[in-house]
């Protein structure tokens, strides 16, 4: 049991697989305390969270928020129109003066480079609440629903369907270092940052793990166990909707496509939800498990901002991941 007080979680790139399953253990064993057993458990009081917004969110918000408050700890919003970040002062300045007044920062950004600056430059953990090129926090909420699921992760194979963004960036590195396969198909012109598969096939060689990349949403469904997506235009990618929307004609996830997976498929999707990536017989029917893997933004965010602040001893035994 490795400690992670004072680390950054800005990608799951520098996180071992150890670590990474001791965060979903952490996170398994908060649920059950808080949720299940209602246990009033506070070790962060007096602590305080800062959470930096260029862009806007609902889960990543309201889990973290509400994540540190349950913990015992408060938090600060500070959205766009709050505070001078990257406007009337500097990254590097506001990070100085943040860290002088509270103990973790979380930060949803543009550019990744921003959530570098922030962790260089900050005495204090900087948590990547989403940026261009990642977004760990909700790959954490992923594997919890699919270990919950399946009852294991390391044999499962799964499918991504749509845009080579920032989520299937982070998707691949857990699916590289825990051992899991992942076939990922995308439009020609759409695929993942060619630097990120490098690092994860490094990554898949050392663990285990296996990533395929295709054109073909069908091959990547077949016998998948679990069929992965998202919105095909990002956050400030607006402009190019039109074109998208063209590019990416018959990648989306309907009934037809998932006959190709295996008998106990999930369809699973970090949300928001657009109405062109999946089709809602698939979204809200009963192999969708959207809402579990939403609240798992909680439990997880709260294992995170526990083990960067202060060391966890879990009292349930570990999962098998
Ligand atoms: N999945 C996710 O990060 O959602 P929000 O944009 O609502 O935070
Ligand atoms: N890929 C999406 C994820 C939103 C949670 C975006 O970056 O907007």
């Amino acid at each position: 049991y490795s400690s992670l007080v004072g680390r950054d979680f800005d990608s799951l790139k520098y996180y071992q697989p150890d670590e990474i399953k001791q965060l979903l253990w952490t996170a398994n064993d908060l649920k059950v305390r808080m949720k299940k057993d209602k246990e009033l458990y506070q070790p962060l009081v007096g602590k305080s969270l800062a959470m930096i917004f260029q862009k806007r969110s609902t889960r990543t918000r309201v889990s973290s928020e509400s994540g540190m408050n349950l913990l015992g700890g408060q938090s600060i919003f500070l959205g766009p129109d709050d505070v001078h970040i990257g406007v009337n002062e500097s990254i590097k300045d506001t990070a100085h003066v943040l860290c002088r007044m509270c103990d973790v920062i979380l930060a949803r950004v543009y550019g990744h480079d921003v959530v570098d600056t922030l962790a260089s430059e900050s005495s204090v953990p900087v948590i990547n609440g989403l940026s261009d090129l990642f977004h760990p926090l909700q790959i954490l909420a992923d594997l919890l629903t699919l270990q919950e699921h399946f009852g294991e992760l390391k044999n499962l194979k799964l499918a991504w369907v749509g845009d080579g963004n920032n989520i299937i960036h982070s998707l691949m590195i857990a699916c590289a270092k825990l051992g899991m396969e992942i076939r990922v198909a995308t439009p020609s012109g759409y695929l993942p940052d060619t630097g990120i598969i490098n690092s994860c096939n490094k990554f898949s060689a050392k663990h285990g793990g296996k990533i395929h990349l295709t054109n073909d949403p069908k091959e990547a469904v077949y016998r998948a166990n679990a069929i992965i997506t998202d919105t095909w235009i990002s956050m400030g990618q607006e402009e190019e909707s039109a074109k998208r929307l063209k590019d990416f004609d018959g990648y989306e996830v309907n009934s037809k496509l998932v006959k190709e997976a295996a008998a106990d498929w999930v369809f699973m999707h970090c949300l928001p939800r657009h109405k062109e990536e999946v089709s809602d017989s698939v979204f809200y029917g009963k192999n969708s498990v959207v809402w579990q893997e939403a609240e798992n933004r909680k439990w997880t965010v709260m294992a995170v901002i526990h083990h960067l602040l202060k060391d966890y001893q879990p009292v349930h035994p570990q999962p098998n991941f």
